[in-house]
């Protein structure tokens, strides 16, 4: 009988019933899935059903997985320092004459929320804030959190089904990428193998290589590999930003992410790859046990977002470190307009400032990618520290 937990993660806090029987289906779900796909299937596919698979995915499912009461915490979950500060980014676009923004995988709606409340305040409010979610769980906590906790401008907002073909927005997307399917491969001394998922005996799930083929091989016949180098290739990512690209007549995308330019990604040091699992606060690295309870990433290859950028038909802004990105969008300004003296306002925004730009914390390790089109001059975010020479 396969165990959601294995000995290496016995020491996690075990599922609850409803949450063993909500895994039990989704589990079934891929293993079904993997015979008629012939016994394999690739992790990519294993990855996109574990999380998305509509609803029984980690994302499509009613499992709680922000703040501190879910699986992991993301910037605008912290506070709302992140948001007011990106609006100022924002800000600048906006005043450009582009009049809408689309967040795409706006989680909990924390971020929406205080974008607006920000660009309000700016007097900068976008015509229409436009989300696109797939999660249909998600979408229905969006539209509770902001009729809400935003009534007054809650009627700006509406839900996409799909990206528009033709864009003139801001869109915006934190810790989306790293969601999206990737593939996994090892470099052997004659050839480059794609490790992808089959059905164990005990009702869970095994690892099993084999030859790479076709856009895996050839994306992976481009990359700096080391034999017995393992990592991940996310030509979901990938595509998602080509098409964006291609589709943005006018304005600007903002991608923040975890992740490293391609030098980085695939450094023989990080030989065992970027795939991280997140339950209940605990990471670690084995995406075949808790299926549909915990979330599963893989870092951002930046180089490749950018090849994506520049192939869809888009300029590339800038490239930086969220740390830098936030102090040249005024962070310490918006912290300076509160007085330290009054502690019970000004710690927490501390709080939430040295965990956004610590390079212990987020400051280093999350980066902050822009392209598009038909904007002069620099964005305010990378106006010091741009590192696009990295890419
Ligand atoms: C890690 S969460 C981040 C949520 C939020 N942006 C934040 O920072 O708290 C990933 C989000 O992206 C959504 N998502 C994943 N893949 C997506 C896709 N292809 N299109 C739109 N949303 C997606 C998920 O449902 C979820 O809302």
């Amino acid at each position: 009988m396969h165990r959601l937990l294995p000995d290496h993660l016995s020491h996690l806090p075990a599922p609850t019933a409803d949450a063993t029987a909500h895994s039990g289906r989704l589990g079934a779900l891929i293993r079904q899935t993997i015979d008629d796909a012939g016994g394999w299937i690739s992790f990519a596919r294993y990855m996109d059903l574990a999380l998305h698979a509509p609803g029984l995915g980690y994302y499509s499912a009613g499992m709680h997985k922000f703040g501190s009461e879910g699986d992991f915490v993301t910037a605008p979950e912290l506070g709302p320092l992140f948001g007011s500060t990106l609006a100022r980014q924002a800000a600048q676009i906006l005043r450009s004459g582009v009049g809408d923004i689309i967040e795409v995988g706006a989680g909990s709606g924390r971020l929406a929320r205080d974008l607006l409340r920000a660009l309000a305040e700016l007097d900068c409010l976008p015509q229409r804030y436009c989300i696109l979610e797939t999660s249909a769980d998600l979408r229905a906590r969006q539209q509770m959190l902001l009729a809400r906790e935003a009534p007054q401008i809650a009627s700006r907002v509406s839900w996409l089904d799909a990206m528009p073909a033709s864009i003139e927005a801001l869109v915006i997307a934190n810790e989306v990428l790293d969601a999206m399917p990737a593939h996994i491969i090892t470099a052997r001394n004659d050839g480059i193998d794609e490790v992808g998922v089959t059905n164990a005996a005990d009702d869970g799930f095994v690892w099993q290589p084999r030859a790479a083929t076709g856009a895996v091989l050839e994306a992976a016949q481009t990359l700096p590999l080391v034999p017995g180098l393992t990592s991940e290739i996310s030509l979901a990512a990938r595509a998602f930003v080509k098409t964006l690209s291609a589709s943005l007549r006018r304005g600007a995308a903002i991608l923040i992410d975890y992740g490293f330019p391609q030098r980085e990604y695939y450094h023989p040091q990080r030989s065992g790859g970027t795939l991280m699992c997140h339950y209940r606060h605990h990471a670690h690295a084995d995406p075949l046990c808790l299926v549909g309870l915990q979330d599963i990433t893989t870092h951002v290859d930046f180089s490749a977002i950018a090849d994506a950028a520049i192939a869809g038909g888009s300029e590339v802004f800038g490239y930086t470190g969220q740390a830098q990105f936030l102090i040249n969008c005024g962070i310490t300004d918006l912290m300076a307009a509160t007085p330290a003296e009054d502690t019970a306002a000004y710690l927490p925004l501390a709080a939430q400032a040295q965990t956004l730009t610590s390079p212990a914390e987020m400051g280093e390790l999350f980066k902050v990618f822009a392209f598009g089109r038909g904007f002069d001059g620099a964005l305010t975010g990378f106006v010091r520290g741009d590192r696009c020479h990295a890419l």
